[in-house]
């Protein structure tokens, strides 16, 4: 395939295309995932957007110095007007004020109904922008190019898009499906490892869910994906998204009963939550999530639903993913306490129950309505007690 754009020699395969479908909408989007892809966005946009003249280009500060102007060049190359819209890295500026100040910097950059954003960042970027996108004049079309693993694999995929009150996370937000998602692996080469550990989580919650094959995969090449082997981690990210895509296809705007659809991908979401909340969100998410999906394994294993040696297995995976193992340090003491109090005010808690959402075996899920003092009260009683 021609790479126009894109001055570099090197012979690029075709990207991978995975397919995304969403019924709700009467529509499908694709999730497009390749090597180069970051170079092919402009052809892409202007494929299925030819009318728009100017994109509004969302990213934060360090994505602009790695990759902005490969994203900038490859817009450009197809005749689109850039905005460049930087917003300060992290979590603390998925806010208010962001989203006011990106819209703000819309208008004043000449952005139109028939323009379109471009959110290039990990999910920070991806849902701030998506919904920008989702306010600016009723609604302009978003494009994920998502570049942190952990945006990769999931939080651009879906079309949940938000910000965070103070003290409330993704507090304010829609449901505003992507035109297409673009990703490419090679953008994570300049991701720090901890940063890919935190998506290294999702995937396992999305193995852990739904296969045992892309479990099998992602153990055994554990150590290729920190090498930033993008020929190993393209297929293990198309398998990923291919498997939240199916989940959330039959479940577009989480209104699936109990047991079934969206509500699976909460799996080790709920202690996730609660540890994150309690640590006053200095845990990443996606550690968060790797204590999680030990404690459902954990509860899984007491409450009888699954055969012992579940919780061993999840915690070896943990392990070769060089995510943290060490669950029982949140569940004694003054951490224990912060985690029970979080736990009680999960916001997807029903009459008093939340459900959780538990493993029969990998590839098994099923939901237990579960009391914040069932789980905590299952949880130590495997605890191990500190040794002082
Ligand atoms: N919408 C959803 O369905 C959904 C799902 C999961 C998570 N999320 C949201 O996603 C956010 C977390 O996403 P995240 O982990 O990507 O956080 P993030 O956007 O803060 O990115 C993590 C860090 O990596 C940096 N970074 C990103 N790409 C890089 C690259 N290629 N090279 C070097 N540095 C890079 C960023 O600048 C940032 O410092 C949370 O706000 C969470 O609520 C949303
Ligand atoms: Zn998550």
């Amino acid at each position: 395939m021609q790479d126009s754009g894109s001055s570099s020699q090197r012979k690029r395969p075709r990207p991978l295309v995975l397919d995304v479908h969403v019924p709700a909408e009467s529509r499908s989007y694709p999730v497009l995932i390749g090597r180069g892809m970051l170079s092919r966005i402009g052809t892409e946009l202007r494929q299925r957007l030819g009318g728009a003249n100017s994109v509004a280009l969302i990213t934060d500060a360090n994505v602009a110095r790695l990759h902005g102007a490969a994203a900038r060049s490859a817009l450009e190359a197809h005749g689109f007007q850039v905005v460049p819209i930087v917003v300060p890295a992290g979590e603390a500026h998925k806010n208010m004020p962001s989203l006011l100040g990106v819209l703000e910097q819309m208008i004043s950059g000449g952005l139109g109904r028939r323009d379109a954003v471009v959110a290039l960042g990990g999910g920070v970027i991806g849902d701030l922008s998506g919904l920008a996108a989702a306010l600016f004049m009723r609604g302009i079309p978003i494009v994920q190019v998502p570049t942190s693993l952990l945006a990769q694999v999931d939080a651009s995929v879906g079309g949940k898009v938000a910000v965070d009150l103070p003290g409330a996370k993704n507090m304010v937000g829609v449901f505003h499906f992507p035109l297409f998602v673009a990703i490419d692996p090679e953008v994570l080469s300049s991701l720090p490892d901890r940063e890919l550990a935190q998506g290294l989580a999702e995937m396992l919650k999305h193995a852990l869910l739904f296969s045992g094959d892309h479990l099998e995969q992602l153990l055994g090449r554990a150590d290729a994906i920190y090498a930033r082997d993008v020929d190993v981690i393209t297929p293990l990210v198309a398998t990923s998204v291919g498997l939240k895509a199916a989940c959330i296809g039959r479940d577009p705007w989480e209104q699936g009963e109990a047991g079934k659809g969206r509500v699976l991908l909460n799996l080790g979401h709920t202690m996730a939550h609660a540890i994150e909340a309690a640590s006053n969100y200095e845990v990443p998410h996606g550690d968060a999530v790797a204590l999680g999906l030990r404690a459902a394994a954990r509860v899984s294993e007491l409450k009888g639903v699954a055969e012992p040696g579940l919780e061993p297995m999840v915690t070896q995976a943990l392990a070769r993913l060089r995510l943290p193992q060490d669950l029982d340090a949140w569940l004694v003491g003054d951490r224990g306490a912060a985690v029970e109090r979080a736990l009680a005010v999960d916001k997807k808690r029903v009459g008093g129950t939340v459900s959780y959402v538990a493993l029969a075996r990998v590839g098994e899920p099923l939901v237990l309505p579960l009391t914040p003092r069932e789980i905590l009260g299952l949880l130590r009683q495997r605890a191990q007690m500190p040794a002082e």
